[in-house]
């Protein structure tokens, strides 16, 4: 990760490079804090470079002033269009050619703000992508691509920011970075890397003597609970399955809220066994527990006035003579009896019982986060994630923290009529409804899981957490989406209670 710091004219030593976006119409530099001298003379020099602002333009020359080696022009074409999707592609491209170039300190000058965000927040989100930029996974490169890797990235001010602005600006975006990775890291990592006991073990270790107690609840404290959905899933495999809870209080909560991240280290389906063509990604399948983590790494930091409460079941899902079938009926934490129609719907299993559990530390609000349904990515893309709740308060309060953040969410239905695909001949109700409604279905499945009282949000992030390759200047990988949202409804969550 690249340092990111406030620009400033004149630096002791000359920049590799100025990266400057520039729009069709918009004459360059406009919207910049630049020092006089040094506007005119680079503004001059960019005019007689011919530069237009086309989407896609890239123009190089040398730089008239001292500050800079040379001034990369790129275009985004019309500055309304400009969006997320195009500002992440935009500076990857940028942070990919200084690498190229070798170039270790560059100036990146961004006078344009996505419009497809809360424009309050345009700045702050604009920056922490532009933090994420360099963002790959490599822990398991022999040689990692030295090439690429920036040292400083010094962020040119806006006109009318000021130094401790910017300055508060560019804190946010290393946090949200560092967090981000966070989560990417842990969901990048192979199933035969991060298994459900190596997760628990790196996530303690990540929290020691932190204001969050990790407890690792393994198969006895799982029985003893008689949380034995997430015992179920878990039996196919060698590996041990186990429940992670991950608990903060401060002195006076105004609420207590509980996150649930679906942490299925690796999804083969179990014994309704994936094809071998998807089945590799499902190595992602612990994504939702990943955001979960990260965001309880800012309440360790951050410290807010709640009880927050992360719980992350954790199981490998294979095929074995101890795996569970079709037809087997578990009886889950809160006594509701389910038939396992398809074990490859292990993910509403494990978080079910999770929620079930929540009922011990009385949440005014529960947010569960799970990669759960093809049907969910068929549906949304990659572009938004599914979003249940049972309180319509709740429901708006996230979708528009989705538009802050630019971790985007879709409501979908929550109805009863739903529950009819569950039902079962042989008890409460079976964990799957087939092909048709399998999207709502799953949350109707959920829903039967909530404690009483509890306001629910679901969101089914299977299209969104992971991509099998590069897109709108994401990562192939893992994205860490859910990162920001959470860090934005605890911070919300605070302030308004
Ligand atoms: N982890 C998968 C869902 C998934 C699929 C996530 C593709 C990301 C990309 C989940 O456990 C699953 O297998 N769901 C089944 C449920 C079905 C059997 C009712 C699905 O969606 O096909
Ligand atoms: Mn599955
Ligand atoms: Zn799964």
């Amino acid at each position: 990760m690249a340092d990111l710091v406030q620009y400033r004219s004149t630096p002791d030593e000359g920049l590799d490079c100025l990266y400057l976006a520039t729009a069709e119409g918009v004459p360059p530099l406009d919207g910049l804090a630049l020092d006089k001298a040094e506007h005119k003379a680079i503004a001059k020099t960019v005019v007689e470079l011919g530069v237009h602002g086309h989407e896609g333009e890239v123009l190089v020359t040398a730089s008239p002033v001292k500050g800079f080696r040379r001034i990369a022009c790129f275009g985004i074409g019309k500055a309304d269009g400009f969006a997320v999707n195009a500002l992440r592609k935009l500076l990857r491209r940028v942070l990919e050619q200084a690498g190229k170039n070798r170039e270790y300190q560059i100036a990146v000058a961004l006078p344009f703000a996505p419009r497809d965000v809360d424009p309050a927040q345009a700045r702050a989100v604009a920056l922490a992508e532009l933090a994420l930029a360099d963002y790959r996974f490599d822990r398991f490169r022999s040689r990692p691509d030295e090439a690429t890797k920036v040292d400083g990235v010094h962020v040119v001010p806006l006109a009318g920011e000021s130094e401790a602005e910017l300055d508060a600006l560019l804190g946010r975006a290393e946090r949200v970075d560092e967090l981000v990775r966070l989560a990417r890291d842990l969901g990048n990592r192979p199933g035969n890397d991060l298994t459900p006991e190596r997760f628990a073990a790196d996530v303690a270790e990540l929290f020691a003597k932190s204001a969050v107690r990790v407890t690792v609840m393994g198969r006895k404290e799982l029985e003893k609970d008689g949380l034995r959905g997430i015992l179920a899933v878990g039996s196919g495999s060698v590996q041990e399955p186990c429940l992670l809870r991950l608990e903060y209080r401060a002195k006076k909560p105004r609420a207590a809220v509980v996150l649930i991240g679906k942490g299925v280290t690796f999804d083969s389906g179990g014994i309704s066994i994936k094809p071998a063509a998807e089945m590799a990604e499902m190595k992602h399948d612990m994504a939702g527990a990943a955001a979960v983590v990260a965001a309880m790494r800012a309440v360790a930091e951050d410290q807010p006035p709640l009880k927050v409460v992360g719980l992350v079941p954790l199981v490998e899902n294979l095929p074995s003579g101890t795996a569970v079938k079709p037809g087997d009926i578990l009886q889950m934490a809160n006594g509701l009896t389910v038939e396992v129609d398809n074990t490859d719907a292990e993910g509403r299993i494990i978080v079910a019982d999770a929620m079930a559990y929540a009922a011990h530390f009385n949440p005014d609000i529960m947010v569960d986060l799970a990669t759960l349904t093809g049907a969910c990515r068929i549906a949304l893309g990659n572009e938004l994630a599914g979003l249940f709740a049972n309180d319509d308060a709740l429901a708006a309060q996230i979708e528009n923290l989705g538009r802050r953040t630019g971790d985007r969410v879709w409501r979908l239905p929550l109805l009863p009529e739903y529950r009819e695909h569950l039902r079962s001949e042989w008890a409460d109700m079976k964990n799957s409804g087939g092909r048709v409604g399998s999207l709502p279905s799953s949350a109707a499945f959920l829903e039967r899981f909530v404690p009483e009282g509890v306001r629910w949000a679901h969101l089914d992030i299977a299209g969104v957490a992971h991509l099998p390759r590069g897109h709108n200047g994401l990562p192939a990988g893992a994205t860490g989406f859910g990162v920001r949202l959470l860090l934005a409804l605890l911070e919300d969550v605070a302030e308004k209670v």
